[in-house]
């Protein structure tokens, strides 16, 4: 566990998001697999989820975001990207640069930040980092997936959950009780415990060989019970690391915005956290778990209020998770 106060170098203001126009809703996915509607809404609460069609890749959706969350900032340009993906375009190179490059943000710093479903939340310090370090004035992060190509069709145990989508947020400098601060930071991991939630081939450790598509190693492995557990434990952890390195309490957060992957999960949290229902941000119906899109698609849903203390949390493959708070700037939106 690391935690960082950041939390006067950086402010958010724009924010932008994109989905498929696709939507695959559950009765549609129980014509193909021995699911229904009601256990997927039971189980997680999700609904129904957007889908991207075969020609559509996440840069694709990152650049779209990225647009509307510039404009948004009022900002034609940004002089950094950060990109959080699991699902890049391809292997190499890093999305990012693509993701600049079509935003006509030439030469500027671009990365991709790999956290799992909290992307988003490293992307952000990561955003803040490099505004610390002088890299960049105006910073561009982006969370964008394509889940569902991940995801292995036939397995009921994952195919109900995932969704496709992107969302972005700029980030410049600023000062700690200016509309918008963000920070401090808590970020952490596990990697003992990566192979719950894990693509086994694909990389250097294995190759996406016959045997290898035989097994379905190319696609997301999830052991969905105990990865309940732990995204619930790290992420009441993480929030309350969050909250006192900023010297603050449970009731001081109006919005708890945490990582859309199942109702359940966030309905633990905030019970265990001390968030009344009504605070806490859930669009997990409509997107299903976008992984580092999900939290900047919620912020979009959320219809927060200028001066809200917003806390992020979020958890994924890794195992990695972190938090964040965020004053609520007064945004045009897109
Ligand atoms: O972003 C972070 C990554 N992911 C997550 O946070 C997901 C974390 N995990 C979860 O959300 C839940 O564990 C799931 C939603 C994946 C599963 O819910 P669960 O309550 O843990 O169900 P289960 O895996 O224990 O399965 C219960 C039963 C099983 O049948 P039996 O063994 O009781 O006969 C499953 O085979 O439900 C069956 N099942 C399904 N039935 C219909 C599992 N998936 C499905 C399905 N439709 N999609």
């Amino acid at each position: 566990m690391s935690v960082s106060r950041l939390g006067t170098s950086a402010v958010l203001r724009g924010l932008g998001a994109a989905v498929p126009s696709r939507v695959v809703t559950n009765d549609e996915l129980s014509q193909r697999l021995s699911t229904s509607d009601e256990w997927v809404r039971t189980r997680t609460g999700i609904a129904q989820r957007h889908v991207a069609d075969a020609g559509t890749a996440t840069a694709d959706l990152a650049v779209e975001a990225g647009a509307r969350a510039l404009k948004s900032a009022g900002a034609g340009e940004a002089d950094a990207v950060v990109c959080a993906t699991t699902s890049p375009d391809r292997p190499m190179p890093a999305t990012a640069p693509e993701v600049a490059a079509r935003l006509g943000l030439p030469n500027v710093a671009a990365v991709r930040v790999d956290g799992g479903c909290a992307g988003v939340v490293y992307a952000l310090a990561t955003g803040a980092g490099l505004l610390a370090a002088g890299v960049a004035e105006r910073v561009l992060v982006v969370g964008a997936e394509i889940m569902t190509r991940l995801v292995d069709p036939d397995d009921l145990g994952t195919a109900v959950l995932f969704g496709d989508g992107a969302g972005a947020v700029v980030l410049e400098r600023g000062d700690a009780d200016q509309p918008g601060a963000i920070g401090p930071f808590d970020l952490g991991s596990d990697g003992d415990l990566a192979d719950l939630l894990a693509i086994p081939a694909g990389g250097s450790r294995r190759a996406v060989d016959a045997d290898a598509i035989a097994e379905r190693a190319n696609f997301i492995h999830m052991d969905g019970k105990e990865v309940y557990r732990q995204a619930v434990r790290r992420m009441v952890e993480s929030s309350r690391n969050v909250l006192e390195a900023a010297g603050l309490t449970v009731d001081d957060v109006d919005r708890m915005v945490g990582h859309q992957a199942n109702a359940r999960i966030l309905d633990a949290v905030g019970d265990r956290l001390g968030v009344p229902v009504e605070r806490r941000v859930s669009n997990v119906a409509r997107y299903g778990n976008t992984s580092a899109a999900s939290i900047p698609l919620a912020l979009v849903d959320a219809d927060l209020r200028p001066g809200e203390l917003v806390l992020l949390t979020a958890f994924g493959a890794g195992l990695s998770w972190g938090s964040t708070l965020l004053t609520w700037p007064d945004l045009a939106t897109s």
